[in-house]
């Protein structure tokens, strides 16, 4: 893959970039939006990505595949192994995923957040900005941040690393886990459910206003997610409709 790295310094926001370099006809395959601090941080759900100065990861990734595109779901899935074994790299123990693509710590605290988005999507030309942000250097945080949930960093993990380093381990891996998705969606799926805790596990699933309840006993990218009730029976969720999953 290219590995076309365009600093922006203080920005927006790295996807923003990415997406004005879309829409201007510039932006090629591998493309890296990389950011000191962004005064618009995107997050999920609509929510704003804390992104101060200071040493902290802030990166977006144009990723232009051939046509009919990527499984939005497994592309989720394959950037969120891509950050948490670019995060391994740099000997941090005890990491996994949250669904859908968060990297916690053991106690299940926030290290790094990703963000994959389209917008106007061809069929003929696909394209999708895979945006990443690592806690590295930070010791304190926002109270608002912590009133949702812990959050940690590599710092407070024990790594003695900076943003580079850590933004070049993840590009090998980001690679490596794209090409994994296009070869073996297969064994992608069954490195996220092992890295995610999930297998055999009691498990919700948030579908709609829906919640189920059931213990996994698959996850296919075709198929969806399969889950056993406690009386036997098999539900089958595809992966698009599941806007949350957690342990029971
Ligand atoms: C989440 O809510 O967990 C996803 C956060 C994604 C944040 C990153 S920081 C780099 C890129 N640019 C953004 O505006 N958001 C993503």
């Amino acid at each position: 893959m290219n590995r076309r790295i365009i600093r922006h310094g203080v920005t927006d926001s790295t996807s923003l970039r990415a997406f004005a370099a879309l829409a201007d006809g510039t932006a090629t395959h591998g493309d890296v939006h990389v950011a000191s601090a962004q005064t618009a941080g995107r997050g999920r759900l609509g929510r704003e990505w804390s992104s101060p100065p200071g040493g902290d990861l802030y990166a977006s990734v144009v990723l232009l595949p051939p046509a009919p595109g990527l499984d939005p779901v497994g592309l989720t899935m394959a950037v969120g192994l891509g950050v948490l074994r670019g995060l391994e790299r740099l000997e941090v123990a005890n990491l996994s995923l949250k669904w859908p693509n968060d990297v916690v710590d053991a106690r299940g605290a926030k290290l790094a957040g990703i963000l994959v988005e389209s917008r106007g999507l061809q069929p003929s030309a696909p394209h999708y900005v895979a945006g990443f942000g690592v806690n590295v250097t930070r010791t304190e945080f926002p109270a608002e941040l912590l009133r949702e949930r812990p959050v940690t960093s590599l710092a407070l993990c024990g790594a003695e690393t900076d943003a580079e380093q850590a933004l070049e381990g993840i590009l090998v891996e980001l690679e490596a886990a794209l090409a994994q998705l296009s070869t073996s969606p297969h064994v992608l799926c069954d490195d996220f459910v092992a890295r995610a805790g999930l297998h055999g596990q009691e498990l919700e699933v948030t579908r709609g206003s829906e919640r189920h309840r059931g213990r996994l006993l698959s996850l296919d990218l075709d198929v969806g997610l399969t889950l056993s009730s406690l009386d036997g029976e098999e539900t089958i969720f595809p992966l698009e409709h599941v806007s949350g999953l957690r342990h029971i």
